[in-house]
């Protein structure tokens, strides 16, 4: 169940945790909280790891584009780097350009996290623990912060964020794994189908900023209401798309917050039949489609990563929310607890 997957360059060793339950099988690594392989059947049984990731901890810490990860103190961006937050303003650390990314440099994509296996009832999980010290890359407030993995007796994957502080700060956890529901290595997502249950989007500047309030998918390339095949529109000229070299957009749901996970997009394979659905508590869902792929990584497959290999569905608030009034809030105060919820239920 534990094992040694590698040792970071400081002599930190860092663990694979393997689960399995319902046909579903995963990998997880102590670093980041990668999930490193996550193995489910097609119709005939034949299982395949259906998410993009590396073989050695090398590889994952000198160039991974966050495959699998854990993403916080924010995921996606927010401008410059800068917001304010009770009338202090804050500098956080930009990683991509001038924006900070996925919290900055070192994100918890790159903490070594505490894990603890369990078993409740029919399901089968490991908790993972990680503290974000006041003023890491420059966020107010001392972040505790646990995440459940939960595989279910049916194979679904649930995650369980919860985070509290002890100085009012700003969260948005989310888990970057690259779907390729052929089998990581098999070749494109642009045949794969997918629907969203989002009647906006937030357009962004030339830097994956927003631009200002939510846009109607009505008539764009964004429009996954009905199912549709990803590549139909993807090489289409719209000034959104030529910003992003593809999609690389935040949908805004429409079921908005919810207290329970609510279903908000189905993506299958219709080569393997594998279908993956997303219920979530978020009101957001970040659709990338494996833009910055260039053919350079090479996964355990042995073969390698090009553009639109893989794509990222990613539950979260709205990028740039600390400087969106107008967005659902991110903002954490000491006695509140952040929650979040995502399941991912596998079928084919
Ligand atoms: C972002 C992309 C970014 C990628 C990193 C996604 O969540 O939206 O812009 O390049 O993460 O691999």
């Amino acid at each position: 169940m534990k094992s040694l997957f590698g040792t970071l360059a400081d002599g930190t060793e860092v663990h694979s945790w393997s689960l399995a339950n319902g046909g579903t099988r995963m990998k997880v690594l102590s670093y980041g909280g990668i999930v490193q392989s996550l193995e489910i059947p097609d119709g005939l049984g034949q299982l395949a790891n259906v998410s993009l990731g590396f073989d050695t901890i090398e590889d994952y810490v000198a160039k991974s584009p966050y495959f699998g990860a854990l993403i916080g103190r924010f995921g996606n961006r927010i401008g410059e780097g800068r917001f304010t937050l009770d009338g202090e303003a804050y500098d956080v650390n930009s990683n991509d350009a001038v924006n900070s990314l996925h919290g900055g440099a070192k994100g918890f994509d790159k903490k070594v996290w505490d894990i603890e296996p369990f078993t409740k009832g029919s399901d089968v999980g490991l908790y993972l623990y990680c503290t974000s010290a006041d003023g890491e890359m420059g966020y107010p407030g001392t972040l505790k912060v646990k995440v459940t993995y939960t595989l279910t007796k049916h194979g679904d994957w649930r995650i369980d964020y919860e985070a509290t502080t002890d100085k009012t700060t700003v969260v948005n956890l989310t888990s970057h794994v690259y779907w390729n529901l052929a089998g990581e290595g098999s070749g494109t997502i642009e045949n794969h189908e997918l629907k969203i249950a989002a009647s906006r989007y937030t357009p962004v500047d030339s830097g994956l900023i927003p631009t200002g309030e939510p846009a109607p998918v009505a008539g764009t390339p964004f429009d996954f209401r009905r199912t549709k095949v990803i590549g139909e529109n993807l090489r289409e000229a719209h000034q959104q798309l030529l910003y992003a070299k593809g999609i690389d957009h935040n949908w805004v749901l429409d079921k908005g917050i919810s207290p329970k996970p609510e279903w908000i997009a189905t993506l299958k394979d219709p080569s393997s039949g594998r279908t993956l659905r997303m219920a979530t508590t978020e009101p957001g869902l970040q659709f990338y489609s494996g833009n910055f792929l260039d053919g350079t990584l090479v996964g355990p497959s042995g073969r390698a990563y090009r553009q639109g290999d893989a794509l990222c569905l990613e539950t979260q608030h709205f990028p740039d929310s600390p400087n969106r009034p107008s967005f659902p809030s991110t903002v954490l105060r000491p006695g509140q607890t952040y929650r979040s919820t995502t399941i991912h239920s596998f079928s084919r």
